[in-house]
Order: structure tokens, then sequence, then C-alpha cells
């Protein structure tokens, strides 16, 4: 091989091992700041140029650098210009035919033009983007972040330019032995910039994060702070409820912190009389708007408790999809899509299974009067023993607290979901990982989802060494469909490991194909729907005989799209478990539930 060719090999390789040196050491993102919606936002939706990289071949020719034939001899084999648009915010994998069951790299290109105001900041923040995300400005990477479903965002004071900017995002969903979730889920794991983008123009001192609820066990006294970034930590900070003609100020110290504490009379949120409060937080530089309303959630003895009142959880799980489309749901649409389901039914609670959902669902459920459960991607197989799992779920989680420590709505933390107790280190990780949620948020309950379990002579056993830490058993259970009732449901006895706490069934059901119904539904390969119906009418019965019983969710809302659900007749690629089809059809087990919701 002459020379000239090693030389320029040489320089690519050198070129490939210094970048991948300087991704090393590259910047994680920024937590972001809390209420991005209310903030001097410049939205960056719509359509984005993308390049497709299946082979992740674009790493080693930096994309980044959007280089251009300078000489006639020269070429370059990528570009922006003439390439395919997508929407942001949206999945890739719906948009594109070829992108279906993609799990890989897509390059996404924004142009901007923004002229920062004098003394003030500007960043760019990301929703949401799954699951792995490099962003390079003007070709400079500006940092990465891990994670798929919590919101990001990086600083541009210094690096954004007058005239044209050149925004990249290098986003990958290939799955990850050591990801949140890990290599297996029932899913389909949509990839892409999922959610919105926006500039944020804040001033050089910002109200970076605060947290406004009541304190655990009052209905009248407040217990927060508010926190500044910047240069001037020690603020003025005004806070203002005005329908209660409620008004405070306080002082930041030298670490940008201010301290809250006050009493009023609330009229308290609850599913009946979902109220919300119109709450201004400024300072000289800086002003939000909140809609935050007042509850008390709490555990008493074996009773869940909402505003000192006993209160049975009427849920129904909901993953992140908008059935219609076959997306995933981002917008307030897709929020009210889902939710209006939820009420149909006679919840008044949803579990946002298994990751948590956009901020739009969140604060619908507030309007809605809908308690949530939000829950994090430690799904099923995670790698406990691998140290970059444990930083990865403290960030997921530091992340998913700080966007919604002030939604009422959000009443319990899920910190994981089916992961096995012998795997190693797996309980040890989880007991850690429950008291820094409980240092970040004292006011909600938390709780883990177990499936060790075990039914013999109709006779069901739970344990699990998580229950010491939690504040309710959730139970995932699926007698009558992967297990078969070996029994009359209401003579199922049940012994709970860890009794005196409240029990939550959070999943339960089985499958059945809209449409497909016949007299003799005897057989769970039918995916008839009179079966289905058989196995919620047979749970309902052995609800009754389960101690400490604080709520059920069934498993689930929608059939939603899971590449391992292949039957070529009755799955097609979606999990049939849905008491909706994915065309909105209630099958005969919805009206079974809806029944058991009104007697409740
Ligand atoms: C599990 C799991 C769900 C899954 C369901 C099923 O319990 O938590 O994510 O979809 O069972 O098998 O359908």
């Amino acid at each position: 091989m002459n020379k000239r060719i090693e030389v320029i090999l040489f320089k690519g390789w050198a070129w490939m091992v210094l970048s991948m040196l300087l991704a090393a050491v590259n910047a994680h993102a920024q937590t972001a700041m809390i209420n991005a919606q209310s903030r001097h936002t410049t939205s960056l939706n719509g359509e984005w140029n993308v390049i497709l990289d299946p082979t992740g071949i674009g790493e080693w020719r930096q994309i980044w650098q959007e280089r251009k034939p300078l000489v006639k001899t020269d070429f370059v084999e990528y570009s922006f210009e003439g390439s395919p648009l997508l929407k942001v915010p949206g999945d890739f994998n719906s948009q594109m035919r070829e992108l279906t069951y993609f799990e890989g790299i897509v390059w996404y290109k924004k142009e901007f033009s923004y002229a920062a105001g004098k003394n003030k900041r500007l960043f760019v923040h990301f929703g949401a983007v799954n699951y792995l995300t490099d962003v390079y400005l003007n070709g400079e990477k500006i940092g990465s972040h891990e994670g798929g479903f919590t919101p990001f965002q990086f600083e541009i004071t210094q690096k954004i330019k007058p005239g044209t900017n050149s925004l990249i995002v290098k986003v990958d969903n290939k799955r990850l032995k050591n990801g949140l979730p890990g290599l297996g889920y029932d899913w389909l794991n949509y990839g892409g910039i999922t959610r919105d983008v926006n500039l944020i123009e804040t001033g050089n001192t910002y109200i970076e994060d605060y947290s406004i609820q009541l304190r655990k066990g009052s209905q009248k006294e407040v217990s927060g702070w508010v926190k500044l970034n910047g240069a001037d930590k020690q603020n003025h900070i005004k806070i203002r409820i005005p329908e209660l003609k409620f008004e405070r100020s306080v002082k930041s110290g030298n670490n940008g912190v201010a301290g809250l504490q006050f009493s009023s009379s609330f009229k308290l949120w609850s599913p009946d009389d979902p109220k919300l409060y119109k709450v201004i937080i400024e300072t000289e530089t800086d002003t939000v708007e909140d809609e935050i309303g007042f509850r008390n959630i709490a555990v008493k003895g074996n009773k869940v408790m909402l505003n000192g009142k006993e209160i049975f959880l009427k849920g129904i799980n909901i993953h992140e999809e908008n059935p219609f489309k076959g997306a995933r749901a981002f917008s307030k649409e897709d929020a009210l899509l889902l939710l209006n389901q939820a009420k149909q039914l006679g919840c008044n609670l949803v579990r946002l299974a298994h990751y948590p959902h956009n901020e739009n669902m969140i604060k619908q459920a507030e309007r809605m009067g809908l308690m949530v459960w939000s829950e994090l991607p430690v799904y099923q197989h995670i790698e406990f023993s691998d140290t970059a799992v444990l930083s990865k779920m403290d960030l997921m989680l530091k992340e998913m607290v700080r966007r919604d420590r002030n939604r009422c709505s959000v009443v319990i933390w899920s910190l994981s979901n089916e992961t096995y107790d012998g795997t190693p280190n797996r309980t040890k990780a989880l007991a850690s990982l429950t008291q820094v949620c409980r240092q970040l948020d004292s006011t909600r309950l938390v709780t883990h989802v177990t499936n060790s379990q075990s039914y013999n002579n109709n006779a069901f056993k739970v344990w699990d060494s998580l229950y010491k830490y939690t504040d309710i058993i959730s139970v995932n259970e699926y007698i009558g469909w992967y297990i078969p009732w070996q029994g009359k449901p209401e003579n199922v006895t049940w012994n709970v490991a860890f009794p005196g706490k409240p029990v939550f069934i959070s999943e339960f059901g089985g499958e059945a194909l809209f449409g497909n119904v016949s007299e003799a539904a005897d057989e769970a390969a039918s995916w008839r729907e009179e079966y289905q119906q058989q196995i919620y009418i047979k749970q309902l019965r052995m609800f009754n005989t389960i101690p400490n019983l604080c709520g059920v969710a069934p498993w689930l809302l929608f059939d939603y799209r899971s590449l391992g659900r292949m039957h070529p007749v009755y799955q097609k690629g979606y999990n049939r478990k849905g008491l909706l089809s994915e065309k909105g059809e209630r099958k005969k087990a919805w009206f079974i539930m809806e029944q058991y919701y009104k007697r409740k």
C-alpha cells in the first residue's frame, strides 16, 4: 500500500481515537431546570433533517463536522442537505417504514438563529430523547445524556453565534446490557427525539428548581424551598398565591437556596375535586408561574390515605403510546386520548408503565383528578453489579423526581418492576435507591413491583426482600393467563410475606383479540374475548380474599406494540392484554372492570 494512503488511514485512525477519548471526558448534560413550559422559550419543534446510520459509521465520518467537497476530486459520503425530514417531537420508528423495527443511530439536524439579550443566558432543553444522546452545536460537541424518558439541558450562552446555528443530535436507541431498561422489555422502545426541544432564555441568575408541597402529614403546612442558579445567589425571592391572598418574601443564601415554610387553608386536591392554585415565584431577574395542587398522601397501617381519608386505588396501566398512530405519545392531545379512557373506565389512578411519561400526561392527569404512579425503567434483567448502572439509576431517579416534585397528581414513585430477588446486588442497590428517593422527596409513597410468587393447591404466596423498604406491597400476578386456576377464585388463600402493609395488585389480566368471540371460550390459545372476560370475572372474585388490598390496576388500557408478541393471527406485533383494541374498541372485559370500579 503506498505511503500516501498509509498516512490518510493513520490520520483517520488517530482522529477516531482522539474523538473517542474526547467523548470519554465529554460533558454530561445538566439536570434540567423545572417547569420548562412556563419559561421564556423558543421552540425548535418541527421538521429536522436526518441521516440514518445503521452501521454507526457516522461517528468515524464525524458527521457533526458537516464537511463539504472542497475541490472537484473531493466527495463526502453524508449530507443533511437533501436528507429525509422527521418531525420533532416524535419517535423515528413510526415515521419511516425502514425504521419500523430499527434499533440504532439516527443523526438529526436543526438550524436556527437566535439573538440572546444582554445579561441573558441561553439553554437548549430536551423533554426526552431515547436512548443515548450526543449533542453538537456548530461542529462542537456540547455534551451527552443517557436515558430515554427524563429531561436534560445544555447551557449554550457562550457557544451560540450570530446568524445561523447548526444543532446536531445523535440518537441511539440500541439495547444496552447495562442500560435502563436492559436488553429485554415487553414494549416497542421507540427511538428518537420523542419530546419537545426548546431554547430557554433566562436572566443571569434564574430560578432553577423549587419545591412547594404540603409537608408530609399536614394539610395546612407547606415546607419547601427555591433554588437559584447564577452569580447573584443571594437574592430576594417572592412567592405569591393570589387566590389565597398569600405573599411571602424570602432571601436565598450563598448556596442560592431559600427555605420556605408557611401555612394556609388550602382547598385540597383530590380526584373528586382536582383543585389547583396559580403559584408565582419571582426574583429581580426571573419569574416562573406554576399550577400547584395541595394534597396529602400517606399509609396508615394497612390503608392508603388521601387527605386523611382511606382511598381505594382504582388503577389502570398505560404505556406511552398513541394507539391510533402506533407511535410514542407526547402531546396534550395524546394525553387526553389516554386519560379520558381511564376516566371512563372509572379510574382514580394511572400507573404510567414502565418509565416516566411526558409532562403533558402528568399535568393533564392533575387537571382531570387522576393520581399518577410514576416508574423508573428498572425492568426485569438489570446489571445491578455494574457500578455504571447504579449511577444511571441515581441520575434517572433525580431527573424524574426533580421534574415532577411539584405535581400533586404523582402520589407513588415506583423504582423497579419485576427484578429478581436472586440477582447479585439487586436488593442492596434498590434499597439504597429507595433511601435516595426518600431523601429527594419525603412526601410520596415509594414502591417496587415484584413477582416473586408461588401458586400451589390454590394457595398464592408472595415474598420479596424489598418489601421491608416499600410503603405498599405491589404484586404483578397473572392467575388465569400465565398460570391456570387451581380452584375457585374465592377460595384462593393468600400468604403475603411482610403482612401489615397495604397490598396493590399492579398487574393482572390476559390477552384477547377484539372481535374474536365465541361461546366456546375455554382455551387460552384462541385469544377469545370471552376467555379474557372470564379472567377478569374470576380475578375480581379473588380480590376479596387478598388481605389489606388497597387497590388494583389491570394490565392494561390499550393493546400496544411489542416486538416479542409475534402470533401472526392474534398478535401481529401487539400485546393484546388491552381492555381496548388499538382502535379503541371495548372488549368484553372492559365492562367487567367498569362495573367493579362503579361499585367500589
Ligand atoms: C409483566 C410486565 C409487563 C408485561 C406483562 C405481560 O408483568 O410487567 O411489562 O407486558 O407482564 O406479560 O404482558
